[in-house]
């Protein structure tokens, strides 16, 4: 009996563990400074990238993936649209700078993505998804994974999709075991990633919901032998969720008030007005709250601050109370 749970905690620790591509939270700047205080994760989703005609980007997305940029860490792009023809540029273009990977983005679920038919939009047509796939697939220069939803309005679309998605050289499938309609709302379908696990010939990735080391330990006694884990908005609430998943000691209250800091003095140089900053800084926060690491009051005291040195006194301050909070 020991000797089970001794094999089981050593696992945890081989197991893969990804960063989510967040648009607008994840940038080049955040996956930097969490890769030095945090990291390493084992890789770094680039948000979404949507390319234009021959696979131009703005110049935004451009810096985000720039290779100098993302020097040290394994990124995987991800690419949105619904053009094998862009999709195809983009890719080339991401193989000449250094990119052994893109990653197609078949989970959106904003309406304004959805209602041109990408992202999670592209679910609901069915047949041309399988064009789509045909052609991105055939003579691509990079190895192409796959980030998904498990269907458009119900779960059981999922085993057509496998089926679809069974036909191609995957690299690799993240699952968000919800569908489209669903958006973030609901508890995530374990049973469908269960049966991604028996029925797809790909490697899989789980990803959703994932706020804590329990999350993690639930998660894997109902999926025996889920080997690798994408987080979103639990790791940009709590930076030492792997560490603490993977029993390694906890980062201090220092080190994460050093990644504020080295955050506010990046984000400064980035977007310059201190109001840019302290807008995109409190918008990390609203993430911290769902880790159960601090509470409503906590994120409301955050919440009203009126400059980067009222918030930073208040992140201290909230760094000590978070305990109780
Ligand atoms: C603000 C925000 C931006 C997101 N941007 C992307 C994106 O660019 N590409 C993508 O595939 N998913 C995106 N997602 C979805 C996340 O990658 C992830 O699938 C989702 O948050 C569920 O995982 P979690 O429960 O670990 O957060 C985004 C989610 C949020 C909340």
């Amino acid at each position: 009996m020991r000797k089970t749970v001794k094999i089981v905690d050593e696992r945890i620790k081989t197991m893969m563990y990804y960063m989510a591509p967040l648009e607008g939270v994840t940038d080049f700047v955040y996956r930097g400074l969490f890769d030095r205080y945090f990291g390493p994760a084992d890789k770094y989703f680039i948000p979404f990238l949507t390319p234009a005609e021959g696979g131009k980007l703005s110049r935004r997305q451009k810096a985000d993936v720039l290779w100098e940029n993302n020097e040290g860490l394994a990124s995987v792009p991800q690419i949105l649209t619904n053009s094998p023809e862009e999709f195809a540029a983009l890719a080339v273009r991401l193989h000449k700078w250094g990119y052994r990977e893109v990653n197609l983005n078949l989970g959106c679920p904003s309406r304004t993505v959805v209602s041109k038919g990408k992202g999670a939009g592209l679910l609901r047509e069915r047949e041309y998804l399988r064009e789509f796939l045909d052609r991105i697939f055939d003579k691509a220069d990079v190895e192409i994974s796959i980030k998904t939803r498990i269907g458009a309005e119900d779960p059981e679309e999922f085993d057509m999709l496998l089926e679809l998605y069974n036909q191609y050289p995957v690299k690799e499938l993240i699952v968000h075991p919800r569908t489209l309609t669903e958006y973030y709302k609901g508890a995530p379908h374990l049973d469908a990633y269960i049966k991604a696990m028996k029925k797809s010939r790909h490697p899989l990735c789980y990803n959703g919901d994932l706020f804590t080391a329990e999350d993690v330990q639930r998660l894997r006694k109902k999926c025996p032998g889920v080997e690798r884990l994408m987080f979103g908005r639990g790791l940009i609430g709590n930076p030492s969720l792997l560490s603490e998943i993977k029993g390694e000691r906890k980062a201090g209250p220092s080190v994460y008030l050093e990644f504020q800091n080295a955050l506010v003095e990046a984000y400064r140089e980035k977007l310059g007005k201190e109001k840019y900053v302290l807008a995109k800084m409190k918008e990390l926060w609203t993430y911290r709250g769902m880790t159960g690491l601090l509470g409503r009051t906590g994120i409301e005291r955050i919440q009203r601050t009126r400059s980067l040195k009222e918030y930073m006194e208040e992140i201290k301050r909230s760094e000590g109370e978070e305990v109780n909070a």
